[in-house]
């Protein structure tokens, strides 16, 4: 949580988002659902434009849970289709803007042209530095934590780490992209409550925000009232909130995970 402050007016440096509502948002319309993934897709290009110009550092959007797989096999291949479309496409932007693209989660589990989308873009922009974009992609948080306990047992094995002193710090460090601080802000649309398996590690203290909107109908102006919403909050940290005012860095000495 390195980046982590306690109060207010201030720009989130990391935002996460759950974009729900593709499904019913074309079924209210009388669309089969992948006429929403589609229109999902031109939010995708709104939202990430749209943090780009606010200077937002950090941006992660859920989109494709681990359980997504279980979905109809027509609905699977139209979001793998849409995912390869928009890195072939984004691409020259992302360079352009200097955007890092990244991937989060079982790549291993993408069909191979998906995949290789995938590590295309990542490998072409894995040199920016000023803005990261990640996309977790077959991505379930109670499957990034095993794979991290797995990759730490490893380095148990090997006598790297000694489990008496494993600490937060070490744990995160085996996550996906351990680099990457903890979300400030995690907005979810679509009207749901719920986490529904994303980064779960990550969240610990995050501040949520839901919109009602099912993700086609969220655009830069809804982006804008979360950050906004956001800047007017509190965080505490477990502290007292004159603690907290106080104190302004509560834990950057934290771990950072993401
Ligand atoms: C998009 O919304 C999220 C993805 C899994 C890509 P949904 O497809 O879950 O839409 P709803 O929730 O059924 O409306
Ligand atoms: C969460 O949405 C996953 C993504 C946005 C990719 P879901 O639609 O899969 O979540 P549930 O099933 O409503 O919990
Ligand atoms: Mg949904």
């Amino acid at each position: 949580m390195g980046t982590a402050e306690v109060g207010s007016e201030r720009m989130p440096n990391h935002v996460a988002i759950i974009m729900d509502g593709n499904g019913r948002w074309a079924e209210e319309r009388g669309l089969e659902r992948n006429a929403g993934h589609r229109a999902g897709l031109d939010t995708v290009r709104e939202v990430v434009r749209a943090a780009g110009d606010l200077g937002l550092k950090y941006l992660t959007l859920y989109a494709f849970s681990s359980e997504n797989w279980e979905r109809p096999k027509g609905e699977v291949t139209e979001l793998m289709y849409l995912l390869e479309h928009y890195l072939e496409e984004e691409l020259d932007e992302a360079l352009e803007q200097g955007v890092r693209i990244r991937a989060v989660g079982q790549l291993d589990k993408l069909p191979p042209t998906t995949r290789k989308a995938v590590d295309h873009a990542m490998d072409v922009t894995g040199g920016n530095t000023e803005r990261h974009l990640i996309l977790a992609l077959s991505y379930g948080a109670r499957a990034e934590i095993v794979d991290a306990a797995r990759s730490l047992i490893r380095s148990v094995e090997a006598g790297v780490v000694d489990p008496a002193r494993l600490d937060e710090k070490t744990f995160a460090s085996h996550m996906y992209a351990p680099d990457v601080p903890d979300p400030d802000l995690m907005i979810r649309t679509g009207n749901e409550y719920r986490v529904s398996n994303f980064l779960l590690w990550q969240i610990a203290y995050s501040e949520l925000y839901t919109a009602s909107v099912m993700w086609p109908d969220f655009h830069r102006a809804d982006l804008e009232a979360a950050i906004e919403d956001y800047a007017g909050r509190e965080r505490r940290f477990g502290l007292t909130g004159a603690q907290a005012r106080l104190n302004g860095k509560p834990s950057d000495d934290g771990v950072s995970s993401g």
